[in-house]
């Protein structure tokens, strides 16, 4: 449905996977249309993160359905510039990973603009590239990604409507973005060459897909003035563009942000909720002070026609707000709290946290699981992945040289440490860009990390016997892409699970997170439970799930049911606990876009939610973690 505010049609799907399939049936009617007619079919293509899911459902299509692609003609957006097309980053490469190598499409009918091009000559290249897309009629359909800056292809803001296929000079935005496919920032090209902003409104039809964090520049695309400065937002002038989004991503968008302004809404508790807190911290107003007017000049005269006064709505989420706030996460035993986001009278309470790599637990909810610890629950934390690719090799040789170095100083044979620091040494003076490392330096690796995770649990007071390290199967590629979830993730986390019997099980909530490891390790555990409750444990109906978001971001405001608030001894607790995390200091492999540490992150973030809830007019505190209930 096409809504006043957006000027873009919108189809906004549950996931990432209903939303890349949609395209990639309507990219299939497309090419068989066009076999029909024996006309050939010309495809437009992106790269990066957002059409991964969509070309591995072009080639199910191809395997499962015969889905041909003889027909069909590929012209890529954008290459990094300069580079070899056998680099792991090109896009030449990983339009061959992702698709080509896997279809039957025909070599000569794939154009990418090529990274190897001399500069001296890169006009004239790029003026060819142009001419024989106009030769084989123009695209029929174009795929899109967006910047966060609202960049399409690598048109980035600035860009004019009639920029043509040219060299272009990358944002450093961009460049912060793309660190996740290089070893970091340094290593990412300053240059690219990319379709202009006129040869991508010239196709017939696009589609422009996004999502989880392109929430904001999606909203600004669609729903704001057009402008060079959102080149996304020139798709208005299209006659047949549809963006294709996920929930994640459409969460600014007028009509989920703040549905009271399109018309009708059902006034729901929860959406009383969302609109009085919207409405507040735009007027930078505790809720117990609005008034009739500011609900009258914000859009809510409705609920103010369904509900009446404006001072028991202002109550109502008042009480709803204060309620979540609590310093027992797993409830305070034997107290009557009716209110209370967890059970009181099921204490202590087994509580398993799951942390998708070796640090998430004290870096998500560092507070709330020293609180669980010292007010009497049993505590495991289950490490789901070894998180062994994050940890530089001068940190591996470095460990294992002091391993050469002890058992010298013991008297220990030290033949086998040596043999083995010498072995790490050669290999990676010898490693090539994206080598993976060998099993034994893998394991090592691991192993740091395993001895950071479990010096953490002692700090914070959990036995070793509560540390369980699962290093499930999905991971252990070596590489940044991981496996999809398998049989023995599951297996592995459903035993867990059994053995623990847990009244709480915590866990991160990245829904939004399209490819990560921890949307892996959300679905194992989803997929544990529901196969245990459909097994009929008994101890499941007592087990409670509680979402905490991962290093990235936080749950919006109004979304949260438990928030736990800490104190500055408290906040200074969790730092140094953070702290003991030595191989995440400084420099991270794959950092990914926000440079700040771990543990300022957490900081930044915990102590935003804290003077969110001081905003409405809550108490203040130094920081507050949060979490959402995940029913099943
Ligand atoms: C890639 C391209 C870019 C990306 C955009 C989003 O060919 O043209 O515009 O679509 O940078 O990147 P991801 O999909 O990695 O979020």
């Amino acid at each position: 449905m096409m809504d006043s505010f957006e000027k873009i049609p919108v189809k906004i799907f549950p996931n990432v996977t209903e939303g890349s399939k949609l395209v990639a049936q309507e990219i299939a009617q497309l090419i068989r249309e066009k076999a029909a007619r024996n006309e050939p079919c010309v495809l437009g293509m992106a790269t990066g993160n957002t059409p991964v899911l969509l070309y591995k459902e072009l080639v199910r299509m191809h395997r499962e359905e015969g889905l041909s692609f003889k027909n069909v003609i590929t012209f890529n957006l954008d290459e990094y510039y300069p580079i070899d097309k056998n680099a792991y980053q090109s896009y030449w490469s990983f339009m061959h990973r992702h698709l080509f190598n896997h279809i039957d499409i025909d070599p000569n009918n794939l154009y990418i603009p090529d990274g190897t091009w001399p500069k001296e000559s890169i006009k004239k290249h790029c003026a060819a590239y142009e001419q024989k897309l106009v030769d084989l009629g123009g695209v029929d359909l174009q795929l899109l990604g967006i910047g966060l800056n609202g960049h399409i292809g690598f048109n980035e803001p600035g860009s004019g409507q009639f920029s043509k296929t040219r060299l272009v000079n990358l944002d450093n935005t961009t460049r912060i973005a793309n660190t996740y496919e290089f070893e970091n920032i340094s290593k990412v090209p300053r240059l690219a060459l990319t379709m202009g902003i006129s040869n991508i409104m010239q196709a017939k039809r696009i589609l422009l897909m996004a999502w989880g964090q392109k929430a904001s520049i999606v909203a600004r695309s669609v729903e704001g003035d057009v402008t060079e400065q959102v080149p996304a937002s020139i798709l208005q002038q299209h006659p047949d563009c549809t963006f294709i989004i996920d929930e994640a991503a459409s969460t600014e968008l007028t009509r989920v942000k703040s549905p009271w302004l399109t018309g009708n809404c059902d006034w729901t508790p929860t959406l009383i909720k969302k609109a009085v807190i919207s409405v507040a911290l735009k007027l930078n107003k505790s809720v117990l002070s609005l008034t009739v007017n500011d609900y009258l000049e914000n859009g809510l005269s409705d609920l103010l026609v369904e509900k009446g006064d404006a001072y028991e709505i202002n109550l109502q989420v008042f009480y709803l707000l204060k309620n979540i706030i609590t310093g027992w996460p797993a409830g305070k035993p034997n107290a009557s709290l009716p209110d209370h986001p967890e059970r009181c009278d099921i204490h202590p309470k087994r509580c398993l946290i799951f942390s998708p790599h070796p640090d998430d637990d004290i870096i998500s909810m560092g507070g709330t699981l020293m609180r669980l610890h010292d007010q009497g629950n049993e505590v495991h934390v289950a490490y789901q992945t070894s998180g062994n690719i994050a940890v530089t090799d001068e940190f591996v040789t470095r460990f294992i040289d002091f391993a050469v170095g002890f058992e010298e100083m013991f008297g220990i044979d030290n033949q086998m440490s040596r043999r083995i620091l010498e072995d790490a040494r050669n290999y990676i003076a010898n490693k090539q860009k994206d080598q993976q490392d060998t099993a034994e330096i893998r394991s090592i690796k691991g192993l740091i990390r395993r001895c950071e995770a479990k010096a953490t649990c002692r700090y914070v007071g959990i036995a070793d016997a509560n540390c369980h390290f699962m290093n499930l199967p999905f991971y252990e590629t070596g590489t940044v892409n991981k496996n999809p979830m398998g049989e023995v993730d599951i297996q592995l986390t459903m035993e867990l699970l059994k053995q623990i019997k847990p009244h709480q099980v915590y866990c991160a909530g990245d829904l939004a997170d399209p490819h990560g490891t921890h949307k892996v390790c959300l679905e194992v555990i989803f997929e544990s439970l529901r196969r245990l409750k459909a097994a009929g444990e008994s101890w499941i109906t007592d087990c409670w799930v509680w979402l905490y978001k991962g290093a990235w971001q936080e749950w919006d405001i109004s979304e949260i049911e438990m928030a736990i608030p800490m104190s500055p001894d408290q906040v200074m607790k969790k730092r140094f606990g953070i702290f003991i995390h030595q191989s995440q200091k400084d420099m991270v492999p794959f950092q990914g876009a926000d440079s700040r540490e771990f543990w300022q992150r957490a900081e930044d973030r915990n102590g935003h939610t804290a003077q969110l809830y001081a905003a409405l007019g809550m108490t203040q505190y130094a920081a507050m973690e949060a979490f959402v209930r995940w029913h099943y």
